[in-house]
């Protein structure tokens, strides 16, 4: 990485603002290769040069990546005139930071949310060229039965006239003592137009009631990340993303 700012590097990580680290310099708390920093200008490499900030020593990370367990109610944008956003639900250090969601869940969809600041990453995940696997927990109206299990395979037309790639529809469970009688199942898909799995259940008469993303590639949304949380991704979990689109 180029040299950078002292300030602008320590700040970035998001525990300390641009104030607080003049402060820290002048208390001779911020530390750059065992030397007390002078000034907040000071050019530094944060791959290279050691520094640590009260005692401890300052961990830099370039890029972050975060799961997030959606809610319903929240939209995926950076922001909304009207509505809160996934950004809103994010804890205040990484709010400082230029995150976005990858890719879009609808308003009232939940689930798996990948929030990152690296836009080389998400524009490779997004590319439809790449295919990734997205697959969703689904409750629908009625009744579903091997023939929807083949018409997801062989590729459902919508009602635009657009010709879905194959899918993977996996029943689980039917609800009759339900008011509307529903269906549960596992959808695969591997590309990502607007309204898709609402799409692809309606022309099959069949209206999404519920809807929640569980795994994109490799990567499982984790069971114990409470709905509206996020957490960093652990090292293997962003190896296999970034593998996965090479
Ligand atoms: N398909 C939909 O219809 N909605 C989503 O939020 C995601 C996929």
């Amino acid at each position: 990485m180029p040299n950078e700012r002292l300030d602008k590097i320590i700040a970035s990580m998001g525990e300390y603002s641009r104030k607080d680290v003049k402060k820290l310099i002048r208390e001779k708390q911020i530390l750059v290769s065992g030397k007390p920093a002078v000034s907040s200008d000071l050019k530094c490499d944060p791959d290279k040069d050691e520094i640590t900030v009260c005692g401890k020593p300052f961990s830099y990370a370039r890029f972050v990546y975060l799961m997030m367990n959606k809610p319903a109610g929240v939209v995926s944008a950076t922001r909304d005139g009207a509505d809160r956003t996934v950004l809103d639900l994010l804890p205040a250090k990484y709010r400082k930071r230029e995150v976005f969601p990858v890719g879009r869940l609808d308003k009232d969809t939940e689930g798996l949310l990948l929030i990152t600041d690296d836009g080389v990453l998400a524009h490779k995940l997004l590319a439809p060229k790449n295919h990734i696997d997205k697959e969703y927990f689904v409750r629908v109206e009625g009744r579903l039965e091997e023939e929807h299990i083949v018409a997801f395979r062989e590729g459902l037309v919508l009602s635009d006239g657009y010709q879905c790639m194959d899918a993977e529809l996996k029943i689980l469970s039917l609800n009759e003592h339900t008011e509307p009688v529903s269906s549960e199942a596992l959808v695969v898909i591997r590309e990502g137009k607007f309204h898709q799995i609402k799409k692809m259940f309606g022309v099959l008469g069949k209206p999404v009631l519920y809807l929640k993303r569980i795994r994109m590639g490799d990567l499982n949304l984790d069971r114990e990340l409470e709905c509206g949380d996020s957490r960093p991704l652990t090292e293997e979990e962003l190896k296999g993303l970034s593998d996965l689109v090479g």
